[in-house]
Formats: C-alpha cells, sequence, structure tokens
C-alpha cells in the first residue's frame, strides 16, 4: 500500500472528482487529496474549496484533504509522495496534464498516473457547474450534498 496524491481545484468538488478519488484509494490504498492553487483562475468558492472538499470525503476510509501551499512537487517530497493521480475526461484535459506532468516528473522526479474519467462524468465540469451555479440553475445531481448545502446557504 502507497499513498498518492489526488490533486486539484475541487471549486468545487463533482461526482467526477469523488470518482476518481475513491478508484484512486482502492488501487493504491490510501489517498492524500491536496486542494490546490492555480494562479490562472479566480475561485468562486475561495477557501471553503477545503471545508468542503473534507465534509465530502469524511466518511471515505484511505482518504484525506489538505491544502498544497506551493509547488506541487515541494509538497508531495515533504510527504514522501512519489506519484500522483488526476483524472481524465478528453483531449483537452491530455494536454495540459502531460504538460504539468512532465514539468513535475522534470523537477523532481514525481510520476503521474492518469485515470480515465468514468464514461458518465466525461462532460462534467467545474467551470460549467459554477456558471450554472451563479445563475440559479440546480446542480443537485452533479456535486456532493456538502456542496448542494453550500449553494443553498448562500442563495439565502
Ligand atoms: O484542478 P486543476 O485546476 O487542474 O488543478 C491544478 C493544480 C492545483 C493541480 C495545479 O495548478 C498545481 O499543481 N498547483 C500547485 C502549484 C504547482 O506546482 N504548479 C506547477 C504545476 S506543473
Amino acid at each position: 500500500m502507497s499513498t498518492v496524491l489526488c490533486p486539484g481545484s475541487f471549486d468545487p468538488i463533482t461526482v467526477g472528482h469523488f470518482d476518481i478519488i475513491t478508484r484512486a484509494r482502492d488501487l493504491f490504498g490510501s489517498v492524500l487529496v491536496g486542494v490546490g492553487r492555480n494562479n490562472q483562475k479566480n475561485y468562486l468558492f475561495g477557501d471553503q474549496r477545503i471545508d468542503l472538499v473534507e465534509e465530502s470525503l469524511r466518511d471515505m476510509e484511505g482518504v484525506t484533504v489538505s491544502p498544497i501551499e506551493g509547488l506541487l512537487v515541494d509538497f508531495c517530497q515533504e510527504r514522501g509522495i512519489t506519484t500522483v493521480v488526476k483524472g481524465l475526461r478528453f483531449g483537452a484535459d491530455f494536454d495540459f496534464e502531460l504538460q504539468m506532468a512532465h514539468m513535475n516528473r522534470g523537477l523532481t522526479g514525481l510520476e503521474t498516473v492518469l485515470l480515465p474519467a468514468a464514461a458518465e462524468h466525461v462532460t462534467l465540469s467545474s467551470t460549467i457547474l459554477r456558471e450554472v451555479m451563479k445563475l440559479g440553475g440546480d446542480v443537485t445531481p452533479y456535486v456532493p450534498p456538502a456542496v448542494v448545502r453550500a449553494i443553498e446557504a448562500r442563495r439565502g
């Protein structure tokens, strides 16, 4: 058994993320979910993203959650983590993931394993969900209950 890192922005966490984390845990035994910061992105849920990931995964055995500060490779090295697992939906994901995977491997030798998203999740996108949410649409089928509650609290 080894611990792998499932990193992401999780803005917000979706059922697609949940599936990848579960499958990574089943494959490797233990998963650390890292809630990261991509400086190119403007987060809708800000630091609440971490609470929502924690709440959504609280009952999942073999899974822990941590914010990622700084470089992913440093975060992994400090914890003895040698492998990152990420979900892959379509070609555009692959192009970006390949760039990050090579950069991370070049920096410290950190390996990346890409898991194909489940067929029912390949079109699921946090970006589209955020837009639907902002405009008052119902995203209940696509996000864990904790996120539904957070959206309801925002709407008041
Ligand atoms: O869900 P995302 O937006 O694809 O997640 C991107 C994330 C957070 C995994 C990525 O931006 C990241 O690794 N951030 C940490 C800072 C870092 O190491 N950046 C260089 C990556 S090659």
